[in-house]
This record gives C-alpha cells, sequence and structure tokens, in this order.
C-alpha cells in the first residue's frame, strides 16, 4: 500500500514509521515539512497535493490545530481557526483525495480524548473533535468504490510534556502505540469507527 501521511510532528513521524515497519509506502507532508507541502486549510493546496503525488491507497492525517482557551475569553478567530483547520481541514482532504484514491482506499483521521473528557479548557476541541467524528461515522456510509474512514482518538501523548499539566491524573500514551492505531484503521476491513485510546469506563 501506498500511504500519504500528513503532519510531520511527533504523531505523523510515528506514523510514518510504523507503516514503513509493516512494509507500506509512505510519502509526507507538512506545510513547511515532508516530501511535500499542503496546508490542510486550503483546498487548493489539497487538489494540487493529490494531483501531484501520483497514486496512492490510503491517507493518515495527523494534523490539525485546535487552540485551548477558558470558554469565557475565547476569540470568535480562535473558534474559526480551529474549526477551519482540524474540523473543515479533514473534511476537505477526504473531500479532496476522492477523486485520486484507489478503489478501496482508506483514510484515518484525528480527533482526541477531549471528545469525552472535559479537562482545562477543553471546549473548541472537544467541539471540533466531535465534527470530526461526526464526519468520519455519517461519510463511511457514503464513501463510493469500497473506500473506507475511520478515526483515531488519542489521549495525551507520552512525548508531549508541555500538555500534561492540563491533563492531571491521565495516564499518557506513547506516539508508537497511537501509530499502530492508525496501521490497524488503514489495513484492516472495518470502517466509520472511532479507535478511542484511553479508557471511557473509569
Ligand atoms: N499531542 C497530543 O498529545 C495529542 C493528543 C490527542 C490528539 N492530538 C491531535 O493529533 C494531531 C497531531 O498532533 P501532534 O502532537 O503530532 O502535533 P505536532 O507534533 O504539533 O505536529 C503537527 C504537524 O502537522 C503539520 N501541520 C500543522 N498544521 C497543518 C496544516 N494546516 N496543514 C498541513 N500540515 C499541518 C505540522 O507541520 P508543518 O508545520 O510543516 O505544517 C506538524 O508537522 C493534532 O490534531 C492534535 O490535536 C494530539
Amino acid at each position: 500500500m501506498k500511504a500519504i501521511v500528513i503532519g510531520t510532528g511527533t504523531i505523523g513521524m510515528a506514523v510514518k514509521a510504523a507503516l514503513r515497519d509493516h512494509g507500506h509506502e509512505v510519502v509526507t507532508v507538512g506545510r513547511q515539512s515532508g516530501d511535500f507541502s499542503a496546508d490542510i486549510r486550503e483546498t487548493d493546496s489539497l487538489t494540487r497535493l493529490f494531483e501531484t503525488v501520483g497514486p496512492f491507497d490510503a491517507v493518515a492525517n495527523a494534523a490539525g490545530d485546535v487552540f485551548p482557551g477558558p470558554l469565557a475569553e475565547t476569540s470568535d478567530e480562535q473558534w474559526e481557526n480551529s474549526i477551519r483547520s482540524k474540523g473543515m481541514g479533514q473534511i476537505n482532504l477526504v473531500r479532496a483525495a476522492l477523486p485520486f484514491i484507489a478503489d478501496r482506499g482508506a483514510f484515518a483521521l484525528v480527533s482526541g480524548v477531549l471528545t469525552d473528557e472535559f479537562t482545562a479548557a477543553p471546549t473548541i476541541g472537544t467541539t471540533v473533535n466531535h465534527m470530526v467524528e461526526g464526519f468520519v461515522k455519517a461519510a463511511a456510509v457514503e464513501l463510493p468504490r469500497g473506500i473506507r474512514i475511520n478515526c483515531i482518538s488519542p489521549t495525551v501523548l507520552a512525548e508531549s510534556v508541555a500538555y500534561h499539566p492540563f491533563f492531571p491524573g491521565f495516564v499518557p500514551i506513547p506516539a508508537a502505540e497511537v501509530a499502530l492505531a492508525y496501521v490497524r484503521a488503514l489495513s484492516n476491513p472495518f470502517t466509520g469507527r472511532v479507535l478511542k485510546l484511553y479508557k471511557t469506563d473509569c
């Protein structure tokens, strides 16, 4: 399988390594990093990417920003930028890739633990994660040609130590484990699932 990994940060690099370990060809994408350049906020840039990169079977997204902040202090700009980046950015990358991805191809998007756990100032992150997960569940029903889509929802990463003070009592997960969830989502025949890399019953 040839996979496009978008995002060359902590999760993206771990996904690249895991896919290669499983024998897959990987190209990486960032705004200012990776084998190819694209910005998920700009649909034209995504279309250019998928036209340029050649035939591919999978897209793993590990990019998209949300802005943390106490609800009463959040600005219109923070809401708009978060929806435009992690929300519409991921939706538009699926829409832009659809004419190009192979039959029975697969997408893996990213949300996060804030979907279910409300830590300090989570509201923008929680809202955008629900947008992404809702899109994944509904799009799975509609996607043509046997194309699948799933969402990876990690808790805070072990490597993201700057975030740890905002997740007191949460057990961080290594990026390598998150990367295996991407491999699982892209390699197996299920679709429309959110792979939650945290416990919700305790
Ligand atoms: N870290 C965590 O604890 C954690 C936990 C749960 C969920 N998540 C989610 O997982 C995703 C990745 O997290 P991470 O920690 O791996 O992030 P990261 O280390 O900050 O890396 C993000 C990568 O995405 C690229 N990127 C950012 N905005 C982009 C855009 N608009 N278009 C294209 N590329 C873009 C950046 O490269 P360029 O600068 O070159 O564009 C960067 O390489 C985020 O959506 C985050 O919310 C993270």
